[in-house]
C-alpha cells in the first residue's frame, strides 16, 4: 500500500465536507500532504480500502469519528514550548495576575499536559500557585489522560531543560521529576490544583471566567469563521483585563471577535481584554 497509495482528491473533498457539516470539525486547514498521510495512515489502521468507505463509517458512528479525530489533530507539544513567551509570561504577565486575589487559568488545547506542567512550574517558582486555580482541556481524551498521569519520555528532558532555562528558570529542573525506566514520572503536588475536562472549543458551551487562557497551537486547524467563533467564546469568559494567548504561529488579528482584546504584546501573541461588552 505504501507504493501505490494514492490521495481520491474527490472522495477526500467529500469527507472534508461531511465531517464539516456533521461534526463542525474542519480538515480543510490541514495542508494537503500532511492530511493525506494521516488519512492513509487512518486507512490501514481501520482496514478500509477507500475514503469514501471510511466517510461511511464515520458519518453514523460518532465514537469512530472521535478515534478518526485523535488521528487527524496533531498533538505535538513540549514543555515550555516557544521558552522566550514564557520568559515574557513569567516577566510581564504574572506580576499582572499577581495582583488579582485568585487567578484563574485556562489550558484550552492542553495536549498531553506539557504546557500544563510548565504553567505549574512557573506559578510554584514565581510563588503564585497558592492562588492560581488551573482548568486544562482538550477535546481528546487520550492526551487528557497522558496528563493527568504526568509521565513524559525521558529522552525529552534534555530539550525540555534547554526550554526552562530559556524561559528564566533557574532552579534545578530534575527536582520535578522521578526518572524510572524511560520515563519522567512528574511531581503530582503540581497539578493539585488542575482539573482536567474533556470539551471542544467548537461545540463545548462557554465556560466560566479566566483571567488567562492559553489558546496555543490549535487555532491554526481552524478556518477563519471558527477561529472567529471561538475567540467571542474565550471573549464571553474573560473580564477587563484578563489575558488570552495564542501560538507564536497565530493571531487573533484578523477575527471580528479581535475588537473585545487589546495587543499586550505583539512578538508573544499575548491580547488583553477590554472594555467592550
Ligand atoms: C498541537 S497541540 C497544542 C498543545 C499545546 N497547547 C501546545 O501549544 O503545545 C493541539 C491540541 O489541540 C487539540 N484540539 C484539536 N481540536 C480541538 C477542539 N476542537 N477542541 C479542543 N481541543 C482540540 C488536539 O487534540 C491537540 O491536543
Amino acid at each position: 500500500m505504501e507504493d501505490t497509495f494514492e490521495i481520491d482528491i474527490l472522495e477526500l473533498s467529500a469527507l472534508v465536507k461531511m465531517v464539516r457539516e456533521k461534526y463542525h470539525f474542519d480538515l480543510k486547514e490541514y495542508a494537503l500532504s500532511s492530511l493525506s498521510r494521516r488519512i492513509k495512515r487512518i486507512l490501514e489502521m481501520f482496514n478500509l480500502s477507500s475514503i469514501k468507505l471510511l466517510a461511511n463509517k464515520i458519518e453514523n458512528d460518532p465514537v469512530l469519528f472521535e478515534k478518526f479525530l485523535n488521528e487527524i489533530t496533531v498533538n505535538t507539544t513540549e514543555m515550555f514550548r516557544d521558552p522566550l513567551v514564557w520568559k515574557h509570561l513569567r516577566e510581564n504577565v504574572f506580576p499582572e495576575l499577581a495582583k488579582l486575589p485568585e487567578i484563574r487559568i485556562w489550558h484550552s488545547a492542553c495536549s498531553t499536559g506539557e504546557e500544563v506542567y510548565s504553567m505549574a512550574i512557573a506559578l510554584r517558582e514565581a510563588g503564585l500557585d497558592k492562588k492560581a486555580t488551573l482548568f486544562a482541556s482538550d477535546i481528546n481524551n487520550d492526551v487528557i489522560a497522558n496528563a493527568k498521569a504526568g509521565k513524559f519520555p525521558l529522552r525529552t528532558m534534555d530539550h525540555s531543560l534547554a526550554n526552562y532555562q530559556k524561559s528564566g528558570g533557574t532552579k534545578k529542573f530534575a527536582d520535578y521529576y522521578t526518572a524510572k525506566g524511560i520515563d519522567a514520572y512528574f511531581d503530582l503536588s503540581l497539578i493539585q490544583n488542575v482539573t482536567f475536562k474533556k470539551f471542544d472549543l467548537i461545540l463545548g458551551r462557554q465556560m466560566e471566567q479566566f483571567d488567562l487562557i492559553l489558546c496555543r497551537n490549535v487555532l491554526i486547524y481552524f478556518n477563519l469563521p471558527l477561529q472567529d467563533q471561538i475567540i467571542e467564546k474565550f471573549a464571553h469568559c474573560q473580564n477587563e483585563n484578563a489575558f488570552l494567548m495564542t501560538g507564536a504561529r497565530e493571531t487573533i488579528i484578523w477575527c471580528k471577535s479581535a475588537d473585545y482584546y487589546d495587543v499586550f504584546s505583539q512578538d508573544f501573541k499575548i491580547f488583553q481584554r477590554n472594555q467592550k461588552q
